[in-house]
């Protein structure tokens, strides 16, 4: 048996060794844990398509939605192991990488908008994180935008008291957990495949996210009220193992590095929109109600928010923290 699978490989290689390599295109795994209809989803739907474009087929991307491959935690430790070659965590995600310099993007109320945002992404600091990530094994291609997060619960969500006692599911970031105990609630890590049922369930009384997971993961549907506070903002760090990046022929790198920033511009122009949609859609389903704060009602949060600004130093390091102070023009605490 052995020996006609060895033969059967030798005579491969005889009769055509140039062939079967480029019969046999390069695979990258990109998993994700969200649904398709978002713009990470089209984002990576938009690579897939462009990559296996510019590099004429030489690449193949399999696309792995919704945790279908992997949950939270696990991809990236698949990620390190090789097991995936791409994903697009959101940055508060990094911890477990022993990375937390990217939870300083977490923080309540740092973007004043979306244009503020994306300046921000583009200078020094989306570069000096992605160089953190190198001694991972870990390579940052770009930053994909997903908008502000909402809050929501089965009570309307106004002032800070009404957050007391409240348990609400997080991402991972412990600027979050830090900034939801400020203002009184009980913050719990999940894995975002598991936020549904928990939230069904009572498992947790409530939890974060942006209209475009809203919407597509259906928790409009087992929350009652959503606040539209846009307290903190979402973003995605695409990345890849180094080994397996490194390793391409110069040639397909560089195809990729197109398709990669084509997809990003993509992403990045629908990001705004897509969200927007998403809480239309949201209303009109008219199984929740949404809330907007006053300006006294978002200053009150901000207040109670605020000493999450002095207790991040301990977390994630003067540096990163100047960094974008200088950036954004504005005083840290
Ligand atoms: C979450 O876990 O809430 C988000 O990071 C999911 C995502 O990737 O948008």
């Amino acid at each position: 048996m052995h020996k006609l699978i060895l033969a059967a490989a030798v005579s491969a290689v005889l009769v055509a060794p140039g062939t079967a390599m480029a019969q046999s295109p390069i695979v990258i795994k990109f998993s994700h844990v969200v649904a398709e209809d978002t713009p990470k989803g089209k984002g990576a739907l938009k690579f897939k398509e462009l990559a296996e474009k510019y590099t004429n087929g030489k690449v193949k991307v399999e696309i792995y939605p919704n945790s279908s491959l992997y949950k939270d935690k696990e991809e990236i430790e698949a990620l390190q192991l090789g097991s995936v070659q791409m994903l697009a965590p959101s940055t508060a995600k990094f911890a477990p990488l022993g990375v937390k310099e990217f939870e300083a993007l977490d923080l309540p109320w740092l973007f004043k908008d979306e244009d503020t945002y994306a300046k921000a992404m583009k200078g020094p600091i989306g570069k000096w994180l992605f160089q953190k990530l190198e001694a991972k094994g870990i390579t940052g291609l770009a930053y994909w935008d997903n908008g502000f997060h909402m809050a929501s619960a089965n009570r309307p969500l106004l002032t800070p008291a009404d957050f007391q006692g409240l348990k609400v599911r997080i991402s991972g970031s412990k600027i979050a957990d830090r900034y939801f105990r400020d203002i009184g609630a009980i913050p719990q890590i999940m894995a975002f495949s598991e936020v549904y049922q928990a939230l069904q369930t009572g498992v947790v009384d409530g939890c974060e996210n942006t209209p475009s997971n809203y919407l597509t993961q259906k928790f409009y549907e087992v929350q009652k009220d959503i606040t539209v506070s846009y307290h903190a903002h979402l973003q995605y760090a695409v990345i890849v193992n180094s080994k397996f990046w490194s390793g391409l022929p110069p040639d397909i790198r560089a195809q990729l590095e197109k398709a990669m920033n084509d997809a990003t511009d993509y992403t990045n122009s629908i990001a705004v929109k897509e969200n927007e949609d998403a809480l239309a859609e949201i209303k009109k389903s008219g199984k929740t109600t949404l809330h907007y704060l006053t300006d006294d009602q978002r200053k009150a949060w901000q207040t109670a928010m605020r000493p999450t600004y002095a207790w991040a130093k301990g977390r994630v390091g003067q540096e990163v923290l100047d960094l974008i102070a200088k950036e954004l023009d504005i005083k840290m605490n």
